[in-house]
């Protein structure tokens, strides 16, 4: 039976470091004015994803999410590691949604997997459970900020998350967060907004990061991650919006 656990969420809200997104920067002679804009809140980002999560399906329908995140997870060949993984592999998904990357990667995996999936969305949650159940999945899901996991350290073979990391004050730390609890030899997945003039009308909308190829694959670095790889990933007719980035903890 499919699990949906809302006490996790504890402290999650708890207070992040306040960096802001820098959008504009000017000089006048001596002086250098930038302009920079907050994120929004964890608890802010969660109601506001409440309000749209009936909506939902259709952004993933509109934007093809199942179809745009198998190029990159072939790519990445996180399907062949899986594959070895005995008796099962355990996935975690990190800001689900309504379970796009979880059923991209399930619809390119043979073997049997276990999915976990958090997101701090509750009505999120609601449906990840009915969209994952119809695509056949059984996912373990739980009330949780990705920036605090509430799991082992080194207790997943995959760690992943589309499209969640442009929306914190501090990306590097959930990343960080996301590493932890990937076991060694184990890979992490994660696809983001790039730069570009769709990612500027996200970034007006939803105050999220746009992340550069560059950027992304110097914070996998950061956290010590080896095997990088990237992958532009085009999003329907909006074109190649996002970029997923894969790597693996050493062993
Ligand atoms: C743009 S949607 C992407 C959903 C899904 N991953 C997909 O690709 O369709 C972002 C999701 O991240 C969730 N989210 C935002 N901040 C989060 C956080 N700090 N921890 C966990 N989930 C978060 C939102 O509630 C929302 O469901």
């Amino acid at each position: 039976m499919t699990q949906l656990d809302t006490k996790g969420l504890g402290s999650s809200h708890a207070a992040t470091m306040e960096q802001a997104i820098p959008m504009t920067t000017r000089r006048f002679g001596s002086w250098e004015v930038l302009i920079s804009r907050r994120t929004l809140s964890s608890a802010d980002l969660a109601n506001r994803y409440d309000a749209v999560s009936d909506k939902w399906a259709r952004t993933a329908r509109r934007f093809r999410l199942n179809a745009a995140y198998c190029e990159p997870l072939l790519a990445s060949q996180v399907v062949i590691d899986l594959m070895r993984v005995e008796p099962k592999a355990r996935i975690l998904d990190c800001g689900v949604g309504n379970g796009s990357l979880s059923i991209a990667l399930n619809s390119l995996t043979k073997g049997p997997a276990d999915f976990h999936a958090i997101d701090t969305s509750a009505e999120m949650l609601v449906q990840a459970k009915s969209v994952m159940q119809h695509a056949g999945l059984n996912p373990h899901l739980q009330q949780a900020d990705v920036m605090l996991l509430p799991y082992e350290d080194q207790s997943f073979d995959v760690v992943m998350a589309a499209h969640v990391l442009e929306h914190l004050p501090d990306p590097q730390r959930a990343l960080a967060e996301m590493v932890r609890v990937l076991r060694p030899g184990g890979m992490v997945f994660i696809c983001v907004t790039r730069p570009s003039l769709f990612g500027a009308l996200v970034q007006l909308l939803w105050r999220t990061w746009a992340i550069t190829e560059q950027e992304g694959i110097a914070w996998l670095h950061a956290s010590q991650l080896v095997d990088v790889g990237y992958q532009a990933v085009r999003l329907g007719s909006a074109g190649f919006t996002s970029t997923a980035f894969w790597a693996r903890r050493p062993q």
